[in-house]
C-alpha cells in the first residue's frame, strides 16, 4: 500500500470511530443522523446501511452529471419519517417537472462510469503529488 493508501485507509478507519460515536450520541439524545451524500453519491456510499435516518443529495452535481439540471432528493427507509417528509412534499410542492427527472434519470446511467474516472484521476494526480 501506497503512503497516500495507508492515510486514506487510517482516515477512513478514524472517521468510522467517530461516526459510530456521534451515531449513538444523537440516538440518546432522540436526534437524527442526516447525511448530505452529494459527493460520494450513493455509488461510493450508502450511508442508511451505514446507519443515517436521512440522506440527502443534490442531484445537481454528480447525479445530474452534466450541469443541465437542478434538483434534489431525501431518502429514508424509515417508514414514519418517509411518511412525514411525504407530508411535506405534498404540502410545499418541490416536485421535479417532468424534463428535469428525465435528465437526472439520464445523469444516473453514467454515474459510475464518471465516479470511476474521477476516482482514476484522483488517484493519479494524488501519486503524482506523492512523488514530486
Ligand atoms: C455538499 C452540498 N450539498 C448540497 C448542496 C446544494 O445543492 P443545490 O445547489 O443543488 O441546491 C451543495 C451546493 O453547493 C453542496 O455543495
Amino acid at each position: 500500500m501506497t503512503g497516500i493508501g495507508e492515510l486514506l485507509r487510517l482516515m477512513a478507519k478514524s472517521c468510522r470511530g467517530r461516526n459510530r460515536h456521534a451515531r449513538n450520541t444523537l440516538k440518546e439524545h432522540g436526534l437524527l443522523t442526516i447525511v448530505d451524500n452529494t459527493f460520494l453519491t450513493p455509488y461510493l456510499q450508502q450511508p442508511l446501511n451505514l446507519g443515517a435516518d436521512i440522506v440527502i443529495h443534490s442531484a445537481t452535481k454528480y447525479l445530474g452529471g452534466h450541469s443541465d439540471v437542478l434538483a434534489g432528493l431525501v431518502v429514508t427507509k424509515a417508514p414514519a419519517l418517509s411518511k412525514q417528509i411525504g407530508y411535506l412534499q405534498n404540502a410545499l410542492s418541490p416536485i421535479l417537472a417532468p424534463e428535469a427527472a428525465n435528465l437526472a434519470r439520464r445523469g444516473n446511467e453514467t454515474l459510475s462510469l464518471r465516479m470511476d474516472r474521477e476516482q482514476e484521476n484522483a488517484l493519479a494526480i494524488a501519486q503524482h503529488l506523492e512523488a514530486c
